[in-house]
C-alpha cells in the first residue's frame, strides 16, 4: 500500500498555502473595502443620472433564461422568454442574471446591458456553484469530513476558475448554515453540526472563491448563505419556522457568517425562514442592527429566491408593495426573482415611504461591487470563449477532485481489518449505486455533466488486477425491490470472496426541500443488505448519503462501513483508492450518526441536563429514550484509519490559565501500526459551571497529522480566555472564571479529561 508518500512535504506545503491565503484575504479586504468606502466619482455621476426605475433595476436579479438552463431547478425560470428578458436588460430594469450557462448567451446579454442600455451599466452574472462547476467536488458536507479547510479552499479556487470560464462573476456560495438536525435536506450543502469547523470551512471557501482580488478574471464574489439560522428549522422541515434563543443564534448560527466576512466576503443571502416570528428577509435586527451596525458589513444583501414575495405567505406582509417595503427597509439591498423591487420601489420612493438616500445607498453598494469586479473596465470580463474551452477541461482539476473525494471518505467500522482489500479479491459489487451514474454528483450541480463522472464499478474494475474479478449486480432499485433482484445478488455473493454493497440515498433525497422524517437506508435496500448478510460473506457497506443516517440491522453490523457521501466527478476512483488501500482513509464525521432516527435533532455539543444518564448506571428517570441512550452510534469527529494511533496522557503547561495569559495543552500521539497514516487530533473543552449552562463538549482545535509506522509526535494547542467565551445573559461574549475539562481525543466522545482553572480578572 502506498499511503501518501509525499505527505510530510504536502502538509508543509499546506501550511505555506494557508499562510499565503491569509495574506491574500487580508489584501482582498483592504483593497476591496477601499473601493467600497471611498466616494467614487464615476458611481456618484451615474447615480445622479439614473431614473428611479434604473436604480431599482440594479437591485433586481432574475433567472437567466437567455442562456440555456437546467430544467431541474427553479422551473418557473423557463416562463420568461429570452427576448423579453433582453428587452428588460436594455431598459435597465435588471442588474443581475443568474444560473445561465455558456459564454455565447452571456455576451449577448452583456451587450444589451453595457452597450444598448441608456446607462450602459454591465450585468453581473451569478450562479449556484456549490461544489464545483464542470468538475464536481464532494458535497460540502463530505469535504468538511476531510477536516482540511485548506482542501476546501483549493476546490473552491478551482470552482472559481471554472465558473468564471463559464461566464460567472458572483457565486451563491458558500452555504455556511450550521445543521443540527439530520432530517433537513440541506445538511448536504454545509459543513455539518459544529461551529468551530463551520467557521474554518466558511472562511476557507470564501478565500478560494474570491482569490487574491475580486478584479482578477478568475475570481468570483462569494455569498455566505442563508442569513440566518436556516439550519435551525423546526422538525428539520425545510423553510419551517425557527424558534431560537438569542444566545444560540449568536453563538452557533451567526459565527460562520462572521468568519466569512472576516475572510473578505462582500455579499450575503438572506434565508427563507422566520426567526422568532420575524422572517429573516424582513428582519431589521439581523440585516441592519447586527450585520451593518455591529459588524460593519460593507457589501450588499440579496434575498433568497422570491423570499421577499414570501413575506406575504408568512403572514408578515399584506401585499407585494408592503413586502417590498418591509424587505428593503429591513436591509435587503437586492431582490432575487420576484421582480418586486423593480415594480414597487420607484413608487415607494415617490410616495416618500422609502427615502431616496436609502435607495441610493443600496444601488451604490451594488455598483461598487460591479466596479470592484472589474466590470466597468471590461464588461466582457470572464466572457472569453477560448478560456471556456480550455479551463473547463483541465486534468489537474480532475486530479484535485480525486484527492478531495478520497480525503472526504470516512471509515466508520472495520472489523477484523477486513479493509483494505487485496486487488486480487473476487468482489461481488451489489446495490443500486454500484454502477449508477445519476447519483454521483449530489445536489446542486447545475453546470456539470454526469456522463463525465466515474461510477463505483468503473473505479473498482480499473483498480483490480484483473477486471473479471468483479461481478456487478443491482439487487434492488433505490426505493423498490427488483424482480429476482435479491436472488441474483445472493448468487453473486456466494461466488465471491467479499461483498461490497453500494447503498444509501439518491441525490434527490437531499438538498433543498428534501427533508426526511425517517433518516434510514430505504427499506428495499435494507432488505437486500439483510439477505446478503445471511450469506455469511464478508460485507463492506459503501454508504451514499447527504446527511447522517441511522444505520440499522445488517447495514449497521456490516464488517466494514465507508461513508462515501456524494463524492462528485471522481467517485469511483476515490472509492477504489480507499477500498484497496492506495489511500489510507483520514476523514472524520462532521455530523453525528444517531442510533435511532427519532433522536433528531441530535448533535454532540448538547447540554448535560439535570439528569444525565451515565453509561452503565441506572437508566430510570434519566435523560435517555426507552429505545436508545442520549448518544450517537458514531459521534462527531469519529473516523478510523488503516493505521492505529495511541494517545498519550493530556499534559497541561499549568493548571491555571491567567486572565490575560494562556495554557498549552498537549499529548503525544504514536502510530502503533505498520502503516503510515493520518490522524485528526481533536481538542475539546467543557465549562463545568457557568451563568448559562454549557455544552458537554465543544471543539476548540484540531490538527491533521501524518505519522510513519512507529513514529510519535507531540501535538500541542494553546488556549486563551477567548477560546472559553460564550454568549452570556446580556448577549455579550464572556469567559467566566472557574474549572474547565479539556480533552485531546480522536472523537467528540473519546478520551479522558484533564482539568484547569481560568483565573479571575486581576483587580487593577
Ligand atoms: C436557494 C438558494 C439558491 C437560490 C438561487 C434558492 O432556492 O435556497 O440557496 O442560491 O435558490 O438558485
Amino acid at each position: 500500500m502506498s499511503t501518501h508518500p509525499s505527505c510530510p512535504s504536502r502538509l508543509y506545503r499546506l501550511a505555506h498555502t494557508c499562510l499565503g491565503a491569509l495574506l491574500f484575504s487580508a489584501s482582498v479586504i483592504a483593497q476591496d473595502l477601499a473601493l467600497l468606502e471611498e466616494e467614487d466619482e464615476q458611481i456618484e455621476a451615474l447615480l445622479e443620472r439614473m431614473t428611479l426605475e434604473e436604480k431599482a433595476g440594479q437591485l433586481t436579479a432574475l433567472a437567466d433564461n437567455i442562456r440555456s438552463l437546467n430544467p431541474h431547478t427553479n422551473p418557473d425560470v423557463n416562463q420568461r422568454r429570452a427576448d423579453e428578458l433582453l428587452a428588460e436588460v436594455r431598459a435597465g430594469r435588471v442588474g443581475v442574471l443568474f444560473n445561465g450557462r455558456g459564454i455565447k448567451g452571456a455576451r449577448l446579454a452583456q451587450h444589451a446591458a453595457a452597450e444598448e442600455s441608456r446607462m450602459k451599466i454591465p450585468l453581473l452574472f451569478a450562479g449556484d456553484v456549490i461544489h464545483g462547476y464542470r468538475t464536481v467536488f464532494p458535497i460540502p458536507l463530505a469535504e468538511a469530513a476531510s477536516f482540511e479547510p485548506e482542501l476546501a479552499e483549493r476546490t473552491a479556487r478551482v470552482a472559481a476558475v471554472e465558473a468564471t470560464a463559464g461566464g460567472l462573476h458572483w457565486n451563491f456560495a458558500p452555504m455556511v448554515d450550521i445543521a443540527r438536525d439530520q432530517r433537513w435536506g440541506r445538511v448536504a450543502e454545509g459543513s455539518g453540526e459544529d461551529v468551530y469547523l463551520g467557521k474554518l470551512f466558511a472562511a476557507a471557501r470564501v478565500r478560494g472563491y474570491q482569490g487574491k482580488s475580486l478584479a482578477s478574471e478568475d475570481s468570483v464574489l462569494a455569498t455566505p448563505k442563508h442569513f440566518a439560522a436556516y439550519g435551525a428549522v423546526s422538525g428539520g422541515l425545510d423553510y419551517n419556522t425557527v424558534e431560537i434563543s438569542p444566545q444560540t443564534l449568536r453563538e452557533v448560527h451567526l459565527p460562520p457568517f462572521r468568519a466569512a466576512f472576516d475572510a473578505g466576503a462582500l455579499s450575503v443571502m438572506t434565508s427563507f425562514n422566520e426567526i422568532n416570528g420575524v422572517p429573516a428577509t424582513a428582519n431589521y435586527e439581523l440585516l441592519t442592527t447586527i450585520l451593518r451596525d455591529e459588524w460593519g458589513f460593507k457589501g450588499f444583501v440579496v434575498s433568497d429566491y422570491t423570499a421577499d414575495m414570501e413575506l406575504i405567505a408568512h403572514g408578515f406582509a399584506e401585499n407585494p408593495r408592503e413586502a417590498t417595503k418591509l424587505a428593503f427597509l429591513a436591509g435587503v439591498d437586492m431582490s432575487m426573482q420576484s421582480g418586486y423591487y423593480v415594480r414597487y420601489l420607484p413608487e415607494l420612493v415617490r410616495s416618500g415611504e422609502i427615502p431616496m438616500t436609502t435607495l441610493d445607498q443600496s444601488v451604490r453598494r451594488v455598483l461598487r461591487l460591479k466596479k470592484a469586479l472589474g466590470l466597468f473596465d471590461d464588461p466582457y470580463r470572464s466572457l472569453d470563449p477560448e478560456r471556456e474551452a480550455v479551463d473547463l477541461k483541465r486534468p489537474e482539476h480532475r486530479a484535485l477532485a480525486r484527492e478531495a473525494a478520497r480525503r472526504s471518505i470516512v471509515l466508520l467500522r472495520n472489523e477484523n481489518e477486513l479493509l483494505p482489500l487485496s486487488k486480487s479479491t473476487k468482489i461481488a459489487l451489489i446495490g443500486p449505486f454500484a454502477d449508477d451514474r445519476q447519483n454521483l454528483h449530489g445536489p446542486w450541480t447545475l453546470f456539470a455533466d454526469e456522463q463525465e463522472a466515474i461510477t463505483v464499478a468503473e473505479g473498482i474494475a480499473a483498480a483490480l488486477d484483473d477486471p473479471s474479478l468483479l461481478q456487478v449486480v443491482k439487487g434492488s432499485d433505490f426505493e423498490a425491490p427488483l424482480p429476482d433482484g435479491i436472488d441474483a445478488a445472493v448468487q453473486a455473493a456466494n461466488e465471491a470472496d467479499v461483498v461490497v454493497l453500494a447503498i444509501g440515498e439518491t441525490q434527490q433525497m437531499s438538498g433543498e426541500a428534501q427533508s426526511r422524517t425517517n433518516i434510514v437506508v430505504p427499506a428495499a435496500q435494507q432488505r437486500l443488505a439483510e439477505a446478503l448478510s445471511e450469506t455469511g460473506k464478508p460485507l463492506v457497506v459503501l454508504l451514499r448519503n447527504g446527511r447522517a443516517l441511522a444505520l440499522q440491522g445488517a447495514v449497521r453490523d456490516a464488517d466494514a462501513i465507508l461513508v462515501t457521501w456524494f463524492l462528485g466527478s471522481e467517485t469511483g476512483t476515490a472509492v477504489a483508492d480507499v477500498l484497496f488501500g492506495d489511500y489510507n482513509p483520514s476523514g472524520r464525521l462532521p455530523v453525528s450518526f444517531p442510533i435511532e432516527p427519532g433522536q433528531q435533532p441530535f448533535f454532540y455539543n448538547h447540554k448535560r441536563t439535570g439528569r444525565p444518564y451515565v453509561e452503565g448506571g441506572p437508566p430510570q428517570f434519566k435523560a435517555r429514550y426507552r429505545e436508545a441512550p442520549y448518544a450517537a452510534l458514531y459521534p462527531f469527529g469519529h473516523g478510523l484509519s488503516y493505521s492505529k494511533f495511541k494517545y498519550g496522557p493530556v499534559r497541561l503547561s499549568a493548571t491555571t490559565l491567567p486572565w490575560d495569559g494562556f495554557i498549552d495543552v498537549s499529548a503525544e500521539i504514536t502510530n502503533v501500526s505498520e502503516r503510515a497514516g493520518e490522524e485528526v487530533v481533536q481538542l475539546y473543552i467543557h465549562d463545568r459551571v457557568a451563568s448559562l449552562t454549557r455544552p458537554v463538549r465543544e471543539l476548540k482545535g484540531f490538527r491533521k497529522i501524518y505519522l510513519e509506522p512507529g513514529a510519535s509526535t507531540v501535538v500541542s494547542f494553546r488556549l486563551t480566555r477567548e477560546d472559553l467565551q460564550f454568549v452570556g445573559p446580556d448577549l455579550q461574549w464572556v469567559a467566566e472564571p472557574g474549572a474547565f475539562d479539556v480533552w485531546i481525543a480522536p472523537s467528540s466522545t473519546a478520551g479522558t479529561p484533564s482539568t484547569f482553572v481560568l483565573e479571575g480578572k486581576p483587580s487593577s
